[in-house]
């Protein structure tokens, strides 16, 4: 019942009453049904010593209670109270020994939490409160216990049985067999996996910085065995990347990863035997585009990244969780700005927080990294814990330095290992291992709203100074109308009319170390000596603050910029800047009538983008890509989809009309490439194919029947996904309607048997610019190969026509939302931690105009009515209706 959806607080967190030393599970799996077998070593906790023994109460869920034994002694119904959130008795000794043996239906669980099947496997998923799914437990995370698990199953079906840390023993008995593993390294529940089904490996290994020879693992369904080199890979690369740049070394003596179909999120880290979406493993040339094996590489990493921060120093509780996700996202972004381009990825990485992230600090689910209460905690493995929270770790790597972060990292895991511990833990041991005062920067943990700096210049030429001021301005968040000054670090330049930068000299107030000075009042004026011309300032560089910078830059400012600046983040940004005043000014015509037009400045700038081949070509595609609708839309007062839509589309056809010579000699040359050299997932190459497929996406505007026959030819003759995809979508996208139908026909037909490639297809298509869309999303709904029951096909169908589809999903008429609403629905019970996230377009209607808003939150409201929503669906719909 929603109605009893209780809200949780940080401020009442309690240390637990009992600790569980030692774990012993046996899993009997069935077709049917699963008998799991608890021997629990509990003891009550030193540290919360009282006269009475308090209750057990040990968080349990769905599950079939058949017997509860203690110290041997079987427990008689009466003696213990079991609710459907609970099993409760009361201990008469300080330690014991609790056996309890529960029956389970991983076969019927479509939630994909706790253990549930996936095709023919069974698999798990414990974080953050699956475990309690599985038996009676202490299901939270400063409860640390020792793992033993025997798994027993049909040896036919499930030839491969796994669990976390090494297997010691295992047998047969007629046609069934078991297995023991036992992971010497205390973990608290939500780190516990275990795999069993007819699975093959692909094996390799990684000699530790000690010498130490580490057994690697990927375990895929037989079909995909010839996907996995690249997370093979990306693997070896992680582990030694970590202890170059962290000293951290793996501990166990093995290392697994098995990929499953069905999975809610990306992947998850469980001590050493990782469970992942096959959408973050699986990549080959042929049918995973760069950008795929781009997230591989880094989704591979993070969880690797995981065993240190996440598994040996964990979370004390949920609210913490930004602890181990804030880091660890902070390590893999840099771990890919290592092997690949670091100025892309940076800007990849800008791109979201600003589309994702500012949106959701600017709407009803805001939350600071570390939020103080929540309803679901399902809820809360959001952008703004995971990429907001990455940044503000970025930050202190600004503050510290190279080295004293280093410094303050190795004192935190030399401090907490084998504890389960808090952010403030994590910021005192940086803190200390630097002398350093962190108490004001702090407030990025508990604030939250994405600041606003706006920087006001003069210059003075008698005095040769230069003064810059900073305001800063947090809008009201949920339960947070006031906000306490930031600290905020801003890396800067001052360049001279030769685009150098000029030496910072700064004079009075402040703080400058290298190039950043820090910001941490509200208002504050920073004045630059020896500044012998008015300078264009280059400020945030490197994005060094998850703020809204705003400065009154004119457009010349701006192609200087794009030009000079030695900041490749900011050449991009003013690149950005520049095309967003271009089509907000478009958006004002087309709301009133006015022909449109395109802006010359972009127009030059682009052109002599195209003609600069000193550039990395990297950049010149990420310079060439106009702001996505999603972020124009972000950083509207009031969003007119129709007219962002039609402002930026009317953009890129002028600028495809113009520039058409030197696009298609661009895609030509690049193209030309491509047919000689054999696919690499290399930085250089992935360039190269940007580069050419941007210039095809502008092309394709030119509705040149010859474009079309280059188009048609990357569809068929490449020997890539990236090239054949990015065809596929142009040809979506386009007029030529019997073209379109034949390539999605062929397409299907060439990839039927690769459910990853078909989620493209699904995407693709949901995408599609066609007035249609939404009845083809229906359509594709009754499809041979869809079905709501798999986390994939529900993002990459229902999930990106609402999220991506601005003008089909946001349809005046609101059939997008009723849409929406009935999957949501749909969901609700089925899966709801993916109906929860579905909603995430809808939470947003106080972006659009009124009529828009009304039926938005109508089908919020109709959500809100449904009998039995989860919490999981509550709290997003009502904190999304107050
Ligand atoms: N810890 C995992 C990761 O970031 C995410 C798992 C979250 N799962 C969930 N059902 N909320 O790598
Ligand atoms: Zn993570």
């Amino acid at each position: 019942m929603s109605n009893s959806v209780k809200t949780i607080y940080l401020k009442d967190y309690q240390a637990p009453d009992y600790l569980i030393d030692e774990t012993h599970l046996k899993f009997e799996l069935f077709e049917n049904f699963t008998m799991v077998h608890a021997e629990l070593h509990i003891r009550r906790n030193p540290d919360k010593q009282s006269d009475e023994l308090p209750e057990l109460v040990l968080d349990g869920q769905e599950l079939e209670l058949l017997t509860v034994v203690m110290d041997n002694v079987v427990i008689n119904s009466n003696s213990y109270t079991v609710d459907d959130k609970s099993l409760t008795l009361q201990p008469n000794k300080n330690s014991f020994i609790l056996k309890t043996t529960v029956r389970i239906h991983p076969e019927t669980n479509t939630a994909l939490e706790g253990l549930y099947k996936s095709n023919t496997m069974f698999c798990t998923q414990c974080e953050a409160e699956g475990f309690r799914k599985i038996t009676y437990y202490l299901d939270r995370p400063d409860v640390m216990s020792k793992f033993t698990t025997t798994i027993e199953a049909d040896q036919q079906s499930y030839p491969i049985l796994l669990s976390n840390g090494n297997q010691i023993a295992s047998g047969q008995e007629d046609d069934r067999h078991w297995a023991t593993w036992q992971d010497p390294f205390k973990k608290p529940a939500y780190l516990f996996a275990l795999v069993a089904g007819d699975l093959w490996c692909v094996e390799d290994s990684f000699t530790t910085m000690n010498q130490r020879k580490v057994d690697l693992r990927i375990y895929v369904e037989p079909e995909n065995i010839n996907k996995v080199n690249h997370a093979m890979t990306s693997l070896k690369n992680s582990m030694r990347w970590d202890e170059e740049v962290y000293g951290r070394e793996y501990d166990l003596d093995i290392f697994m990863i098995v990929a499953v179909s069905d999975f809610n999120m990306g992947a998850m880290e469980n001590k050493g035997l990782n469970i992942f979406n096959t959408s973050c493993v699986l990549a080959r040339p042929e049918t995973a585009t760069d950008m795929a094996h781009q997230r591989v590489e880094g989704v591979v990493a993070h969880e690797y990244f995981h065993n240190w921060s996440g598994n040996r120093v964990t979370c004390r509780d949920w609210f913490q969780l930004s602890l181990k996700e804030g880091f660890t996202v902070f390590r893999d972004s840099e771990f890919t700005a290592d092997m690949n381009s670091r100025t892309v990825k940076r800007i990849e990485d800008v791109a979201f927080l600003r589309t994702h992230q500012f949106a959701e600090d600017a709407g009803p689910m805001a939350h600071p990294i570390r939020p103080d209460a929540y309803m679901e905690i399902s809820n809360f493995y959001t952008v703004t814990i995971y990429e907001k929270g990455a940044e503000i770790i970025r930050m202190l790597h600004t503050l510290l330095g190279k080295e004293g972060f280093r410094k303050g990292t190795d004192l935190y895991f030399e401090r907490h290992d084998g504890q389960a511990v808090t952010c403030d833990d994590f910021v005192k041991a940086l803190a200390d291992a630097n002398a350093i005062d962190l108490t004001q920067f702090k407030r990025w943990y508990s604030q939250a709203g994405t600041p606003q700096l706006e920087v006001l210049e003069s210059y003075d030429s008698a005095t040769k100074q230069y003064h810059l001021t900073f305001k800063q301005f947090c809008p009201p968040t949920p339960n947070q109308e006031e906000k306490q000054p930031f600290v905020i670090p801003v890396k800067m330049g001052l360049l001279n009319k030769q685009g150098q930068d000029l030496p910072l000299q700064l004079v009075g107030e402040g703080t400058l170390v290298g190039d950043v000075i820090l910001i941490t009042e509200a208002e504050q004026t920073f004045t630059f000596a020896n500044v012998g011309e008015k300078p264009v300032p280059s400020l945030l560089r490197d994005f060094s603050a998850p703020v809204k910078l705003k400065f009154a830059y004119s457009k010349d400012d701006l192609l200087f910029l794009m030009q000079h600046d030695n900041d490749g983040f900011n050449r991009w940004d003013a690149s950005q800047r520049l095309a967003i005043e271009a089509i907000q000014q478009q958006v004002v015509n087309y709301q009133a009538g006015n022909p449109m037009v395109l802006d010359s400045g972009l127009e030059k700038a682009y052109a002599s983008l195209l003609a600069d081949s000193s550039l990395d070509q990297a950049m010149v595609a990420e310079m060439l890509s106009l702001p996505a609708e999603n972020y124009l839309v972000e950083i509207s007062e009031v969003a007119d989809p129709d007219a962002i839509h039609a402002a930026r589309q009317f953009i890129r056809q002028q600028l495809a009309n113009n520039l058409k010579g030197q696009f298609l000699t661009h895609y030509q040359a690049n193209r030309a490439v491509s047919q000689q050299e054999a696919y690499r997932a290399t930085a250089d190459h992935i360039a190269r194919r940007s580069l050419q497929n941007m210039a095809l996406s502008y092309l394709m505007l030119t509705d040149d029947p010859q474009v079309l026959t280059l188009c048609l030819d990357q569809f068929k003759h490449s020997d890539n996904m990236t090239e054949q995809l990015a065809a596929l979508t142009n040809l979506v996208n386009s007029p030529y309607e019997s073209e379109k139908q034949q390539a999605l026909v062929d397409f299907y037909e060439q990839f039927a048997n690769d459910p990853l490639v078909i989620d493209q297809w699904f995407a693709v298509q949901a995408n599609s610019q066609a007035g249609d869309s939404l009845a083809r999303v229906v359509e594709l709904m009754k499809h041979e190969a869809f079905t709501i029951k798999n986390p994939n096909k529900v993002r990459s169908l229902i999930g990106a026509f609402a999220n991506n589809n601005l003008t089909g999903f946001h349809q005046k008429t609101g059939a997008g939302y009723q849409f929406l609403a009935d999957q949501v629905l749909a969901l609700n019970t089925m899966n709801p931690q993916i109906a929860s996230r579905l909603l995430t377009p809808l939470t947003r209607w106080r972006k659009y105009d009124e009529e828009r808003q009304q039926l938005m939150k109508a089908e919020l409201e109709r959500i809100m009515a449904a009998d039995k929503l989860s919490s999981d669906v509550y709290e997003v719909v009502n904190k999304s209706l107050v």
